[in-house]
């Protein structure tokens, strides 16, 4: 049988659909190759958030094109997810050797395509067309290709976005907002924890959103509030996490959940984009600065030790100096964890894209870089602040980089490093941190209380 490659870009969600997409070509007989250089069938699952992410794509394609036909070798190469969507054929009129373009809604049939193209019945296919619950059907999980060495697993809980913020194109990559049932989450759960998982991420684009059209607010409980606590009865699941909520969303019923769910973790990633009141309703974001405050202060009431992160964009059409000193004001106030900073990106067909004031390249650079380094100097700070501390950690695995470590994540979702051996896999431990490193805890393994 063929092996494939999978390269991924951009969002967890991302990963989630690549992993869906091995697992079923896995249960079809294939391989799965460790690089292009060798793998029967390339697919590059891509992101369109930010122009720099496609062009890393296309580049990519283009690098694997050439590489395939100066070795003369066989290969069936494809474009999956929200770049194939948005730009479908045109993709193989850019690169004519592109065999397959995937839309974001046909991750299910990749097996069913890629035999018609192995077997020659087709030359090349296209297929970007909206399909009804296709929301339902990316639920293969992989578990790093054995059940027994994964602990986290993500559950996809919805698609698409209806928010329609005026700077982002996943409403027209990923589409309308579409929820899976809480019985057909809490069975795909169920299943992951009886495969020895123990942590679950639940990822949607605005999962405050999730099931508003199918679940009446029950007890003041929005429906994610009522999934979150569905998700959390199952017995042998340790730990809960999701990604990401909208500040419009976020009721004090979540706040409340996290102080009511003792395996909700201690984490919350929670998009900003901008601290001037005059941006965010520039980019339809419905929050002002006040409530997005108010928000992190009430969980912060509910749960001390929390974890907050959040992304920001920079250089939005018309940001002045005064509205970008607002989001560095912003962020001194709440001292976030970390922050994801991105630095505006015209997105096709986006309102904001023919908004009048758009800053020149040299203007977001700047912003970019001065925002950066608050951010990650108050991240450097609440980093130390752990050293001499003990926290819980689920181990993951061994390290990356160093075999001889083993990594694990605290609750609030950083990465601790220690000298750990296969017997730590999967476990729930405490260890004190001794220093840290660049986003990196270190943990000192002789006070593990197993
Ligand atoms: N709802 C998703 C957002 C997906 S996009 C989530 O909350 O995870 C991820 C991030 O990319 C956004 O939060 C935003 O900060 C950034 N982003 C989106 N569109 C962008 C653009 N046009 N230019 C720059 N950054 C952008
Ligand atoms: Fe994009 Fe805004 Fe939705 S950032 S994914 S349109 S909440």
């Amino acid at each position: 049988m063929p092996s494939v490659f999978i390269k991924t870009y951009g969002c967890q969600m991302n990963e989630r659909d690549s992993e869906a997409v091995a697992a079923q070509l896995v249960a079809k007989g294939y391989s799965l190759a460790n690089s292009e250089a060798v793998a029967d069938v390339v697919l590059l699952n891509t992101c369109s958030v930010r122009d720099f992410a496609e062009q890393k794509a296309i580049n990519k394609m283009r690098n694997v094109i050439g590489t395939a036909r100066s070795e003369k070798r066989e290969q069936i190469v494809g474009f999956m997810g929200c770049m194939a969507q948005s730009r479908g054929k045109e993709l193989v009129e850019k690169l004519p050797d592109v065999d397959l373009v995937l839309g974001t809604q046909k991750f299910h049939r990749a097996a069913e395509y890629l035999d018609e193209l192995l077997a020659g019945k087709r030359a090349k296919i296209v297929d970007t067309d909206a399909e009804a619950k296709s929301e339902a059907a990316i639920r293969e999980h992989l578990l790093n290709g054995s059940a027994k060495t994964s602990v986290s697993a993500f559950v996809s809980i919805m698609q698409g976005c209806n928010q329609h913020c005026t700077f982002c194109i996943v409403p027209s990559t990923r589409g309308e907002e579409r929820s899976r049932t809480i019985d057909d989450i809490v069975a795909e759960c169920r299943e992951l924890v009886s495969r020895g998982v123990k942590e679950i991420t639940l990822l949607g684009q605005i999962v405050t959103s999730f099931g508003k059209r199918d679940y009446p607010a029950l007890d003041g409980k929005s429906a994610f509030v009522q999934l979150l606590d569905a998700v959390h009865e199952i017995k042998g699941l340790e730990r809960i996490r999701f990604t990401s909520p909208h500040p419009k969303g976020y009721g004090d019923d979540l706040v409340e959940a996290y102080a009511r769910l003792p395996r909700l973790c201690e984490s919350a990633h929670i998009p900003l984009q901008s601290g001037s009141d005059r941006i965010l309703k520039l980019m339809h974001r419905g929050y002002t600065r006040e409530k997005f405050l108010g928000i992190i202060q009430k969980l912060r009431a509910a749960k001390p030790n929390i974890g907050i992160y959040t992304d920001i964009i920079v250089g939005f059409p018309g940001e002045t100096e005064e509205d970008f000193e607002q989001t560095l004001s912003l962020c001194r106030e709440v001292q976030f964890d970390n922050a994801y900073i991105f630095k505006y990106s015209e997105r096709r067909d986006t309102p904001a894209a023919t908004m009048p004031d758009q800053l020149p390249q040299a203007v977001r650079e700047e912003r970019n870089e001065r925002l950066l380094n608050l951010v990650n100097e108050i991240a450097a700070q609440k980093y130390d602040a752990f050293i001499g501390q003990q926290v819980q950690i689920l181990v993951e695995g061994p390290s990356k980089k160093n075999a001889a470590r083993y990594t694990g994540r605290t609750r609030c979702n950083r990465i601790v490093l220690f000298d750990g051996s296969a017997r730590h896999q999967g476990q729930l431990m405490d260890v004190k941190i001794e220093r840290t490193g660049s986003f990196t805890l270190y943990g000192d393994p002789a006070v593990v209380n197993l």
